[in-house]
């Protein structure tokens, strides 16, 4: 390990994702290289050569779909400046050309502007937004394959929420807190309501890659969607 990246690394500090350069690993405790997410995503979308991703945080997972076989370019939009900071510092000791990062706040943003891809790769990003649908309704224009991993909402806690939906209100961590939403609450749709907006928003297929409903952390959910 070499000292002088190991201080840049801790300049950055806090750290989630662990990342290996040049045999040494750095920043934080969790390595996504075994993340099943990944295979998962790709066994689902095996022919996409561009790929966006929603909520990147440090880049971990951008990293490791840019270098698989076939892929073009990543377009990774995150919120949070300081988590663009560290993904784009680590981007440039990857040397990973093929990928990039913007700030964007997904509450809001028109994903339109950002182009059109082969596949979305949205995955712990869902559970953190207020609304959404909001965000799902336009992912049909901007790619023909979805893939989520999110928290979901069991029926036994759900009530109605906006749209005729069924979900419950989710505390966020605050704005400083590297994961969370940039709201103070987030929207957890029940599975049955998560199925009906990606069906309503114009996705043909909805297919239930994962269910874990013990997920230690609530509910969760890997699907893969296809207009
Ligand atoms: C739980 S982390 C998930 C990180 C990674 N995608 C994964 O699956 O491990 C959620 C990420 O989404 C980002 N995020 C949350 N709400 C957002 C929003 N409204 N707009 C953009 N990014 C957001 C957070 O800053 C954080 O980086």
């Amino acid at each position: 390990m070499s000292a002088e990246l190991a201080a840049e690394f801790a300049k950055l500090a806090p750290w989630i994702f662990q990342f290996r350069i040049e045999g040494a690993d750095y920043g934080g405790a969790i390595s996504a290289i075994e993340d099943p997410r990944v295979d998962q995503f790709l066994r689902f979308a095996p022919e996409a050569a561009t790929i966006l991703e929603l909520g990147a945080l440090e880049g971990a997972h951008t990293f490791i779909l840019a270098e698989r076989p076939g892929v073009k370019r990543v377009l990774a939009l995150e919120g949070r400046e300081k988590n663009l900071r560290k993904a784009r510092f680590v981007q440039k000791l990857l040397r990973a050309r093929n990928a990039d990062f913007a700030q964007a706040n997904l509450e809001q943003a028109g994903l339109a502007a950002f182009g059109k891809f082969d596949a979305v790769f949205c995955s712990g990003l869902l559970y953190h937004l207020p609304e959404p649908w909001k965000l799902i309704e336009q992912l049909p224009a901007v790619a023909p394959r979805l893939f989520i991993w999110t928290h979901y909402a069991s029926e036994e806690e759900a009530r109605e929420v906006p749209k005729g939906l069924r979900g419950k209100i989710h505390g966020e961590g605050g704005p400083d807190e590297p994961l969370s939403g940039m709201s103070p609450t987030a929207t957890w749709l029940t599975l049955e309501s998560l199925r009906s907006v990606l069906t309503a928003s114009g996705y043909q297929t909805v297919e239930i890659i994962d269910n874990e409903p013990a997920h230690p952390n609530g509910p969760a959910v890997t699907i893969g969607a296809v207009t």
